[in-house]
């Protein structure tokens, strides 16, 4: 299979869902947007930058993990497996499982960036050339056909890195993992799941307050599309971001922060924001290795093994269907 073109199954959502979102978001109270809209071609760019921050350790500690325990991993996951890679990006953590793996069937990258599918997707095809890859662009969290195979594999895997589980609310994320259960059926399926653990309001912090800079321009980026998508007038001096971490509810909770009072126009609708009134544009959950457990047990999943680092900073948790 190698020389091979892979054509990306493109199901991608219309922009539309920007506009509905963005203005329901900021209606309600607390005004909330949805982080999902973080990644336009800028924000995607910039979350790569973020995964390259000293004070950003989980990107970091998810690849040493896998490095260090590839081999061990490789093994609990088996042999001629299906891998369905959600949110997988550039693929730089699934390349370094699919360089572990025995003989893998088939590899299904699921992503909402086209571009990143598409380059990823043709760098495999030249690493893996007998690995048969069938990318599909979509919004993973809404409903989806996954393409089939040509191999029948032994057992089918979804691969779900960067503790992006942490993104979704508790609720949406027990739905989600139902719906994981779904894919890998029949028995013996199983879900690999990166997730960040709980640790320190300082080390997190610092993490989502870094002293270059780069996450408040990611975080403000949000505006800057939607004055370039949506016709809105948000003036960006007059916006500042703000990390913090609620213990209580165990989420990093990013904010855009108001500087002045200001209206601000999206469209044919005018919002007022008071000095100092925030917008919530991002939670990311953080779980203990109980709390992820007992999460993907009310899915319907068994736990069967965890690798981690050894400061215990981030988890890569094994599940399969009960
Ligand atoms: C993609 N996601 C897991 C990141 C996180 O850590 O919640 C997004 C991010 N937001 C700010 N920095 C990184």
């Amino acid at each position: 299979m190698s020389g091979r073109k892979i054509a990306v199954l493109d199901l991608a959502p219309a922009s539309e869902e920007f506009r509905e979102q963005f203005i329901a978001g900021l209606a309600q109270m607390p005004r909330t947007l949805p982080s999902k809209f973080f990644y336009d071609e800028q924000g995607a760019a910039l979350f790569l930058k973020i995964c390259e921050l000293p004070e950003y350790y989980i990107t970091r500690t998810e690849m040493q993990i896998l490095r260090d325990s590839g081999p061990k991993i490789a093994d609990a996951l088996g042999r001629q497996i299906e891998l369905i890679g959600l949110g997988t990006g550039a693929g730089t953590k699934t390349r370094i499982l699919l360089e572990n793996l025995d003989s893998p069937i088939a590899y299904i990258p699921v992503d909402i960036s086209k571009e990143q599918l598409t380059q990823s997707t043709a760098a495999f095809s030249q690493t893996f050339p007998t690995l048969e890859i069938l990318p599909v662009c979509t919004d993973y969290l809404q409903p989806f056909e996954l393409p089939t195979p040509i191999r029948v594999p032994s057992r089918k895997i979804v691969y779900f890195p960067g503790s992006t589980i942490g993104n979704l609310e508790p609720s949406a994320a027990l739905t989600f993992l139902k719906k994981i259960t779904t894919m890998v059926r029949p028995a013996g399926g199983g879900l690999l799941i990166g997730v960040d653990l709980k640790k320190s309001k300082t080390i997190l912090e610092r993490a989502y307050n870094d002293s270059s800079g780069v996450t408040a321009v990611f975080n403000l980026n949000l505006l800057v599309r939607a004055n370039r998508e949506l016709d809105a007038d948000f003036d960006l001096e007059q916006w500042r971001h703000r990390a913090i971490y609620n213990e209580k509810a165990g989420r990093i909770e990013m904010h855009l922060i108001s500087r002045i009072n200001q209206s601000v126009g999206v469209g044919d609708h005018t919002f007022t924001f008071a000095r100092g009134e925030h917008i919530i544009s991002e939670f990311s959950y953080k779980y203990s290795p109980e709390d992820m457990i007992a999460l993907a047990d009310r899915a319907g999943m068994r736990f069967e093994k965890v690798w981690t680092d050894r400061h215990r900073l981030f988890g890569v948790f094994l599940f399969s269907l009960k």
